[in-house]
């Protein structure tokens, strides 16, 4: 039998926790939805953590599909681990390869994946936008693993869960997020989550890689790095993404290291305790110096990694419960 809903520490039941079909991206979601994602993630933080037995079987007999039309290691890994430490059956289409384009293709793929009726598809596409018009084709939800340089919503929510888990809370928590914030669906995704939570959230990057309407994320944009280190708590860097620019954005990776990489000097600048993150994959030496990606209680970078996986169980969870009659949820 279903158990009862119980109050969260919102005080609302069920359904109202989180009244959305799909996670498309976090610019959507209220802040008590954000949090009240967290708080779920958290008993997912301890099962994983257990020595023996890592296993739920609340999504046993759901069928969950993993469509990545674009690379990806430690996300399809973590959405792939989540499904199955809850029971789920996980199905992954590696698409990469494909000549897979948006328009009709991708719908046909998504009725495809609809026909073979998948309880809930998890999508990584290259075009901003494909994730949605797939979430408007199928029958069943929809989560987001990052569309072009749109969101990448679970990722800002396993980085929330992080600075949370390490400070206490995002209320006026300094964050400085650096690197190629023009094309990165995490930058966006973390302005987003990172100001809905309360921090104060400075962006960096070359004019070049500076997205024209970062003010309307209510984030300060910082083109010295040096400048927006000061007194931080968190450090977060980026990957300079190549494979996203179509013309010169930077000098050389040698001249953005020099300006924008993060070394044990600079991060003297930041405040004596603050913590250093990376969404990964990291270009050590550019953006970062294996010196500080390996410091042992600065870097988050493999906590994050850990809290990934109980950030999307709680979401393949949560985004579950309609269907499987979970009461207040149905
Ligand atoms: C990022 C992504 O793919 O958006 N990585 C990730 O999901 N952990 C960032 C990147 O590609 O640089």
């Amino acid at each position: 039998m279903a158990p009862s809903p119980s109050p969260s520490s919102t005080g609302l039941v069920g359904r109202d926790n989180f009244p959305h079909r799909h996670l498309l991206g976090i610019a959507n979601l209220a802040p008590h939805e954000i949090r009240f994602l967290l708080d779920e993630a958290e008993q997912w933080v301890t099962l994983n953590r257990a020595d023996s037995r890592k296993h739920d079987d609340r999504l046993a007999g759901l069928t969950q599909m993993n469509a990545f039309f674009e690379n990806s290691t430690r996300t399809l890994l973590s959405f792939e681990v989540a499904g199955k430490r809850l029971g789920a059956d996980v199905v992954n289409m590696h698409a990469a390869q494909s000549s897979v384009k948006k328009g009709e293709t991708l719908i046909d793929t998504a009725m495809t994946l609809n026909a073979m009726r998948a309880d809930v598809i998890v999508i990584r596409h290259m075009s901003s936008g494909a994730v949605q018009l797939i979430a408007d084709k199928v029958d069943c939800p929809v989560l987001n693993a990052g569309d072009g340089r749109h969101e990448h919503p679970t990722q800002a929510l396993l980085d929330a869960l992080t600075i949370r888990r390490r400070l206490g809370g995002l209320e006026g928590v300094i964050v400085t997020i650096c690197g190629d914030v023009l094309h990165s669906r995490v930058a966006r995704s973390n302005m987003l989550c990172l100001t809905a939570l309360g921090a104060n959230v400075r962006v960096c990057a070359p004019p070049t890689l500076m997205p024209a309407e970062a003010e309307r994320y209510r984030v300060t944009p910082f083109h010295d790095f040096d400048a927006a280190l000061e007194g931080a708590d968190v450090v977060m860097m980026l990957r300079v993404q190549n494979e996203r620019m179509d013309g010169a954005f930077i000098p050389s990776a040698r001249e953005f290291h020099l300006l924008y990489g993060l070394t044990p000097e600079r991060l003297k600048r930041a405040k004596p305790d603050a913590i250093v993150m990376h969404p990964g994959p990291m270009n050590r030496g550019v953006e970062i110096t294996s010196t500080v990606a390996d410091m042992p209680d600065r870097s988050t970078i493999t906590e994050q990694v850990e809290m990934g996986v109980a950030v999307r169980m709680a979401c393949l969870d949560v985004l579950t419960r309609e269907r499987r009659g979970v009461a207040g949820w149905a």
